[in-house]
């Protein structure tokens, strides 16, 4: 009996666990760009909105990009950030192309970037280099160490890909190399750890994912330890500071290893960089952070 009733509660369990992969969490954070040392005026500087979506991990993705399409299509999305692990085999490649190719119907104004997880350097180089000329065929730019600079309503925005800093990717030195001194910088990037290397390397604003905030966060996440030291430092999930400049770590949407969550949701976020804090987005549901407000929440 004592048998039967446990192997029900961890079947429970298991089921809860695997609907949560459905149950997507959309996230309004709002970025002042006040102390920027790069804009003449940051109180001038138009805002700016990204939607940022991390860890698709195509093998294990439960989310309908046409439901994210169908969300976010009364919004004014002016570019689309996606910051690695879009997937671990290469039979997903047209399935990983196919996936952003139906969120680009959004029609991001200044373009839809890039950059690579340590999942994706699971491919081997040929077909990983297949992964990258696909996206780009469909109009991505994929950012290996390197920025573009775009125009939005006549301020620079100098978008800046680093490559993954948990499999010694990064050359920051390469990608902030001839980023002009005035525009606003978005760093988009992997690993989060990466913002412990940047004293020397000026940003606005970073977005990286990596961490799913744990997927299996109950009743700790404890087999976060060894991916680096922000995970000692708190910083798991969320709006945070280093160095007095803010980054944001995305849960991700998909899953790794066991399709399933716990205390954890798929996340997709609307970051507006710039102006006066915007009324929340009215999505499903909404959740409106601050800085001040993500760090007291994973305190
Ligand atoms: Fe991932």
């Amino acid at each position: 009996m004592l048998w039967f009733l446990l192997v029900a509660a961890l079947a429970l369990l298991f089921i809860k666990a695997y609907r949560n992969t459905f149950d997507v969490h959309t996230n309004h954070v709002t970025i002042q760009l006040a102390s920027s040392p790069h804009l003449r005026d940051p109180q001038d500087f138009e805002p700016l909105n990204i939607l940022h979506l991390s860890d698709l991990h195509m093998e294990n993705l439960s989310i309908d990009p046409m439901r994210i399409v169908r969300d976010f299509s009364g919004q004014s999305v002016d570019l689309l950030a996606i910051t690695g692990d879009l997937l671990d085999r290469h039979k997903n490649i047209p399935k990983a192309v196919a996936y952003v190719e139906k969120l680009m119907q959004l029609q991001p104004a200044l373009g839809t970037f890039v950059v690579f997880g340590n999942h994706d350097y699971v491919l081997s180089p040929l077909k990983l280099a297949q992964l990258k000329s696909e996206l780009e065929r469909i109009g991505c730019q994929v950012l290996v160490n390197q920025h573009v600079t775009v125009e939005h309503h006549g301020q620079l925005l100098h978008v800046i890909g680093v490559d993954d800093f948990s499999t010694r990717r990064s050359q920051l030195e390469k990608a902030f190399q001839s980023v002009p001194k005035t525009g606003a910088r978005l760093v988009l990037t992997h690993d989060p750890n990466l913002v412990l290397q940047m004293k020397d390397y000026a940003y606005d604003y970073l977005l990286a994912g990596h961490f799913h905030g744990g997927q299996i966060h109950w009743p700790r996440p404890y087999h976060l330890v060894k991916m680096g030291k922000l995970v000692r430092l708190n910083m798991v999930k969320g709006l945070h500071e280093f160095d007095g400049r803010p980054f944001y770590i995305s849960e991700g949407l998909g899953q790794t290893g066991l399709n399933i969550r716990l205390r954890s949701r798929p996340e997709i976020t609307l970051h507006t960089m710039g102006g006066v804090p915007q009324e929340p987005f009215v999505g499903t549901p909404v959740q409106t952070a601050s800085l001040q407000e993500t760090a007291a929440t994973l305190a």
